[in-house]
């Protein structure tokens, strides 16, 4: 029997001398192809990972990136994978690299593993898997986690960042680059919320509500008899919300509101010509 990591990297090199790119392994298997090491350089410094971040790799491979990640950053890292002879050999490399203290491998399907606490995830997965995985990194992280991806985008969750880096060592596709994408796990605003806001003439009550698709929200902040437009961005926890005041005055610029939403609260201000607006609400209902 020829083991799983031969099979799918025979498979691999198939594909990109028929077709020139890397499909689908049978039976739903993501080939195992690694990335090279300048890819997860560039992949690192994209997410900016430190020596406070908690490193995940969906899909692990040898291990090369959560110990790159805790050999030049001193972050801590998980691999997963369902490969039990790659688990292995991404043991081995920890203890080689001198950093298994700061790394664990799990033998793991990674539909199953527990990451919520990561502050950093990479994958090198396929399209569908992405998007597979997609609400599980919406949805089960903290807001500012990064996510970064070799090669493969998340469908209609626009990155915050893309890069394409020359990639000479590529044993896949015809070009020999790579592309990687950077998204920050926006927070999650959708809904109703009640609150303040305070400014040169006094404090008014609002009511806001969001729709939020992904990182973008728009805004209808309703204050007295007026129903106040504005649109947002989120990255991470942090809101920058444009709101046009001109149906409470006509003429004059949006307030451009700094927020922070934490917890089923937001707040922050703007400054508009050196007078100060500040902006408190606490949700209501989702
Ligand atoms: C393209 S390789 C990437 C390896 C490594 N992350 C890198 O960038 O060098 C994809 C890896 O994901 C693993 N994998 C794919 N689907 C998985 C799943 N559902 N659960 C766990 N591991 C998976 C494969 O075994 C393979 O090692």
């Amino acid at each position: 029997m020829v083991q799983r990591p031969v099979r799918v990297v025979v498979w691999g090199v198939l594909c990109v001398a028929l077709i020139g790119a890397p499909i689908p392994a049978p039976a739903d298997e993501v080939p195992y192809i690694q990335t090279p090491g300048n890819v997860v350089d560039a992949m690192l410094a994209m997410a900016e990972v430190g020596p406070n971040d908690y490193v995940v790799d969906l899909g692990s491979g040898d291990g090369r990136i959560v110990i790159a990640a805790a050999k030049r950053y001193h972050a801590r890292g998980l691999g997963i994978d369902y490969d039990r002879t790659l688990i292995a050999e991404s043991r081995a490399n920890a203890v080689r690299e001198g950093v298994s203290d700061r790394v664990r491998f799990q033998q793991q399907d990674i539909f199953l593993a527990d990451f919520h606490d990561a502050t950093v995830v990479t994958m090198y997965l396929l399209p569908e898997v992405n998007l597979e995985i997609r609400p599980l990194i919406l949805f089960g992280l903290q807001p500012g986690t990064r996510v970064v991806s070799h090669d493969w985008d998340m469908g209609d969750w626009e990155p915050d960042r893309r890069l394409v880096v020359p990639a000479p060592e590529k044993i896949v596709g015809l070009k020999k680059e790579s592309t990687i994408y950077l998204w920050v796990v926006p927070a999650r605003v959708a809904g109703y919320w009640r609150g303040t806001l305070a400014g040169p003439s006094g404090e008014e009550s609002v009511v806001i509500e969001f729709a939020q698709r992904f990182q973008h929200a728009s805004a209808s902040v309703w204050l007295r008899r007026w129903s106040l437009p504005g649109v947002a961005r989120l990255q991470g926890d942090r809101l920058a919300l444009s709101l046009d005041r001109s149906p409470w005055m006509p003429d004059a610029p949006p307030l451009r509101f700094t927020l922070h939403v934490a917890e089923g609260r937001l707040s922050g201000e703007a400054v508009d010509g050196g007078k100060r607006y500040t902006l408190r609400a606490a949700r209501l209902a989702e």
